[in-house]
């Protein structure tokens, strides 16, 4: 054990470099360069300079650079947005996962406000003085396009706030997917209901 600490050691030293010089005295060639870059005649951003052609000193960047802090891909999917108009189909498949999914979210981050059933009856809606949290589930929200219940999400909505950190983009098209799930359930026919779930809801609804 010793030895191989002390080959080791060894072996580091070889690639040993001498120690670092000095610091440079006042009157070096080096201290002096430092001074001259920072006393140099320079732009301030937004300045105008007859150097480049268009008479700026700011540079655009190069035709088709992305920014790394950018959310890249597809905008209907990411902001719910394409081409200028809202999406019209959940651009994720569906699953029944993906619903379970949403209803755990929704009730988590929606429910407190839009209600357990979506129809804007909840604690905070009645104690709200100024506008109302809407129904999401009525006539008038079941024909809003998906893309604009997740756009209400990332964006917020007037006097809703965004969501945009607290939920990431798979928990929100789960969560727009299981709002139109719940819309869809208030209107449903009964003979739509496949046979067993027709019975159950036949003796359990009013
Ligand atoms: C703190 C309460 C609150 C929470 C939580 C909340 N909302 Fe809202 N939401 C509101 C209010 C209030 C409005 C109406 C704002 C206005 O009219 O200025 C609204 C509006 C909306 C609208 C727009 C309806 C329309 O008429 O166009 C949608 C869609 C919506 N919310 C979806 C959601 C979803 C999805 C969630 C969960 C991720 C959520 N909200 C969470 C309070 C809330």
């Amino acid at each position: 054990m010793k030895r191989g600490r002390l080959l080791l050691a060894a072996a580091l030293c070889l690639s040993c470099t001498p120690s670092t010089p000095a610091d440079p005295e006042p009157g070096d060639a080096d201290a002096l360069d430092l001074e001259r870059m920072l006393r140099q005649a320079r732009y301030a951003p937004y300045q105008p300079s007859e150097l480049f052609q268009d008479g700026a000193v700011m540079r655009r960047p190069p035709e088709g650079t992305v920014p790394h802090d950018r959310v890249t891909g597809d905008p209907g999917l990411t902001r719910g947005v394409a081409g200028g108009a809202y999406v019209t189909r959940i651009p994720v498949p569906v699953t029944l996962d993906l619903l379970r999914y949403g209803k755990q979210r929704y009730d988590i981050f929606c429910a407190t406000c839009h209600g357990i059933a979506g129809d804007g009856e909840s604690e905070v809606a009645r104690n709200m003085t100024q506008r109302r949290p809407p129904s999401l589930v009525d006539a008038r929200a079941q024909a809003f396009p998906p893309g604009r219940i997740y756009q209400s999400i990332v964006q917020g909505y007037g006097l809703m706030r965004s969501y945009e950190p607290q939920i990431p983009l798979r928990e929100r098209w789960a969560i727009v997917a299981y709002i139109k799930a719940l819309g869809r359930s208030r209107a449903a026919a009964l003979d739509a209901l496949p046979e067993p779930l027709r019975e159950r809801a036949r003796k359990e609804l009013p």
